[in-house]
């Protein structure tokens, strides 16, 4: 069984949606409100243990109702949650998302996920010893990216690095991930370059191999000369939250594969993710994406 370990933040989702986005000082009546579980790091675990993982999260909650839902929703999916920290004085991750044509607007605030530290990776170096594959993003603090990073190295295991959300990142970082994932706009940010530069010519000035995501165009892969591209998989979109964290679960479950097929079923688990409401909804289980990419092949 693949064995993957996701450091990363957990939030809980305050979702909207809205017949269109606001603009300031405005106010409109919504369709509908619900809260669900979310956070990139839980989300990438949790599309992974769906896709047959054996996943063990580092993270951190607050001590609050949302952290115990959230706890308890993550244990139903399997996620082995014994290095997910329990803070007292802090509150758990938010993310306010509102929806509208299948777009989202989303303002995080990190609450516990800010004090996800680098000893928690180290406290977990026997799990990420023995793993197959290690995803971080950038919702918890650099430092703890850095040493997610620095230790997947160190043991010779594959670390994802999603830069999301994006922020400049020293070179030596970049070239300790096995794959780092941004979408277009990530990747100018993560470049500090120019983001009106075409994306090709970028991938390849990136110090490290790339995987970028397209949303519905799908994605464009690069370890050395030319990026070569996978289409996207045409579904109707109800929300595109979370397609990018189903993408690199994927990515990492599949990667011993090899990297054409695993970015060809990443790509099709995000396309099926965006096809209900909710981070999580939509993720498919490895029958369900066997079966799309059967249809797919017909
Ligand atoms: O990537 C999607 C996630 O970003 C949402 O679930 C939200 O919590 C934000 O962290
Ligand atoms: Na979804």
């Amino acid at each position: 069984m693949c064995r993957i370990v996701v450091v990363g933040s957990i939030n809980m989702d305050l979702v909207t949606q809205a017949p269109r986005f606001v603009g300031p000082g405005e106010t409109i009546l919504g369709e509908r409100f619900l809260t669900m579980p979310g956070g990139k790091g839980a989300n990438q675990a949790v599309a992974a243990a769906r896709l047959g993982a054996e996943v063990a999260l580092v993270g951190a909650l607050g001590d609050d109702a949302f952290g115990q839902q959230l706890r308890a929703g993550l244990a139903t999916e399997g996620v082995h949650l014994d290095h997910v920290a329990r803070l007292a004085d802090s509150a758990s991750g938010t993310a306010s998302i509102t929806v509208a044509d299948g777009e989202n607007q989303i303002i995080v605030v990190p609450g516990a996920n800010a004090r996800v530290t680098p000893a928690q990776v180290d406290n977990a170096h026997a799990l990420i010893e023995r793993a197959d594959a290690v995803l971080v993003q950038m919702e918890i603090p650099l430092d703890t990216v850095e040493a997610t990073v620095r230790l997947g190295h160190r043991l010779g295991v594959p670390v994802i690095l999603n830069p999301a959300p994006a922020q400049k990142l020293p070179t030596d970082w970049l070239q300790l991930a096995r794959y780092v994932t941004p979408n277009q706009h990530e990747l100018a940010i993560l470049l500090d370059a120019d983001p009106d530069e075409d994306f090709r010519t970028l991938m390849q000035r990136a110090p490290c191999p790339v995987v970028l995501t397209r949303g519905g165009e799908g994605a464009w892969y690069r370890e050395q000369g030319e990026p070569l591209h996978q289409s996207g998989f045409k579904v109707h979109v109800v929300d595109s939250t979370g397609a990018g964290d189903t993408f690199n679960a994927a990515l990492a479950v599949f990667l011993h594969e090899g990297l054409p097929t695993a970015v060809r079923k990443a790509c099709a688990a995000a396309a099926l993710s965006v096809t209900k409401l909710g981070a999580q909804g939509g993720m498919p289980g490895l029958q369900e994406l066997d079966a799309f990419l059967a249809r797919q092949a017909g």
